[in-house]
């Protein structure tokens, strides 16, 4: 198999990690949850719970050199075939891929629209994003263009298409980032911004942010749907492979944060209130970006090519496991492979996008939830939890403890293993299934 550098790994895995969940989600859950309070319980859930169930994940992969499947049964030193059933969680990844594609589009059409005009108010920003979603012709065609550029770059493979992308986009998002950073640090309400995001008001704070901040943790460190797993099967084999999680964790962490960071600072610019919700970024920020006339329009189009730019390397790593996974365990070609894949989720991101419009809203939505819905709410309410709990499970009581210390005595001292392994065997279990059970509408 064709194996990643380094370099290319950390690059590629962070490029996975960072995406709408960090630079859209992350800063409106934080303004929901009042700020500072929020930032220390996720930065805990991410040191806690993210890191430890990714560094399992990329041992997993590391070890066993293959497809989600194939790396599990290798991982219990073949002794059990029946981890193979594991392999479920490359579903996850291809049912969040069919709604991101979509919401990646709407974004794709702001940054087509920024360069004629944007919304001067609230209302007439709202209503265009509400026309958006409900226009089926133009989330077709804005689909159709992420999920065709998402086939042509796994086509391609893992050397010359997710790494070579990455290598590309990865630095410019840096840039760009960079910049916005740069320019709101120059405003007068970027001391705001700080202050907001790091001075904790634990008011807010409660189990809703307990768990909000958990499964962000999962989310935006593409957790539990084999998409780390697949990347580390090209780690290469002497690859540190807690150094390099650590790396790809704080990556996503700073780019989170200096995301909060721009965006809060914009919204107090404006005097908007920080708890947008889902709307933030497009119908708030849009709003605020008209404000400032020429440059604004710089901004608003600099802003969306990042979110582009972040989704994109999203999503190629959503994909991969489900094309790896038919290549070693049916041999097929990346052609064939690329082909099943791809024409499943541009069809399941179809029915997402008609199951929000006039015409077909109601044959699509069952139980009170549109397909859209359904498809989060399946992703990331059940395959996920139970492909953290999977993963946990088998690391914890299945597979040797021996064979897990050896692995991390090539790389780190005994403390780190056994701090590791008891977050991996009791404390993580135990909080995906209080996340589980309160998904599930249960408690
Ligand atoms: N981490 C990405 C984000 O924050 C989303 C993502 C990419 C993902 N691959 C994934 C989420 C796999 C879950 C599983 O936007």
């Amino acid at each position: 198999m064709n194996k990643f550098t380094r370099i290319g790994f950390i690059l590629a895995a962070a490029g996975s990690a960072v995406g709408l969940g960090n630079i859209w989600k992350f800063p409106y859950i934080t303004g929901e949850f009042g700020g500072g309070a929020f930032v220390i319980v996720y930065l805990l859930a991410i040191v806690f719970v993210g890191l430890g169930v990714f560094i399992a994940e990329s041992l997993i992969g590391q070890t066993g050199e293959s497809d989600v499947a194939t790396s599990f049964v290798k991982m219990s030193n073949s002794k059990n075939p029946n981890w193979k059933f594991a392999g479920f969680m490359i579903l996850a990844g291809l049912l969040i891929l069919s709604f991101y594609s979509v919401v990646l589009g709407w974004i794709l059409n702001y940054v087509v629209s920024s360069f004629s005009s944007l919304p001067t108010e609230a209302s007439a920003a709202g209503a265009t994003f509400g026309a958006l979603t409900k226009d089926i012709g133009t989330q077709l065609f804005y689909h159709t263009l992420i999920a065709g550029t998402v086939i042509f770059i796994v086509l391609k493979g893992i050397k010359d298409g997710i790494e070579k992308v990455n290598l590309i986009l990865m630095p410019l998002l840096a840039i760009i980032l960079f910049g916005l950073l740069l320019y709101s640090i120059s405003l007068d309400s970027f001391s705001k911004a700080v202050s907001f995001m790091f001075v904790p008001d634990w008011s807010k704070i409660d189990e809703h942010a307990l768990l909000a901040a958990l499964g962000q943790a999962f989310f935006t460190l593409s957790l539990a749907t084999g998409t780390m797993i697949t990347y580390s099967a090209s780690l290469p084999k002497d690859a540190n492979f807690v150094k390099t999680s650590m790396s790809v964790a704080l990556i996503d962490t700073m780019v989170a944060l200096i995301s909060g960071l721009i965006i809060f600072t914009f919204l107090f610019e404006a005097g908007s209130p920080s708890a947008a919700g889902p709307g933030l970024v497009f119908i708030s920020l849009p709003v605020i970006f008209s404000g400032w006339g020429f440059l604004g329009q710089f901004i608003a189009i600099s802003f969306f090519v990042a979110l582009v730019f972040a989704g994109i390397t999203s999503a190629v790593s959503m994909i991969e496991p489900s094309l790896l996974f038919f290549i070693e365990r049916f041999k097929m070609t990346r052609q064939k492979a690329t082909i099943i894949a791809g024409s499943t989720f541009y069809s399941l991101g179809i029915i997402a996008l008609l199951s929000m419009s006039d015409s077909w809203g109601e044959t699509l939505t069952f139980f009170g939830k549109n397909a859209f819905d359904w498809m989060d709410f399946i992703s990331s309410s059940i395959l996920m939890p139970l492909g953290a709990l999977l993963t946990c499970v088998f690391i914890g009581f299945y597979v040797d403890k021996k064979i897990l210390e050896e692995k991390f005595l090539q790389h780190t001292s005994i403390i780190v293993f056994n701090v590791w392994y008891s977050l991996v065997k009791y404390f993580i279990p135990i909080a995906v299934i209080i996340l589980f059970i309160n998904k599930l509408g249960l408690i």
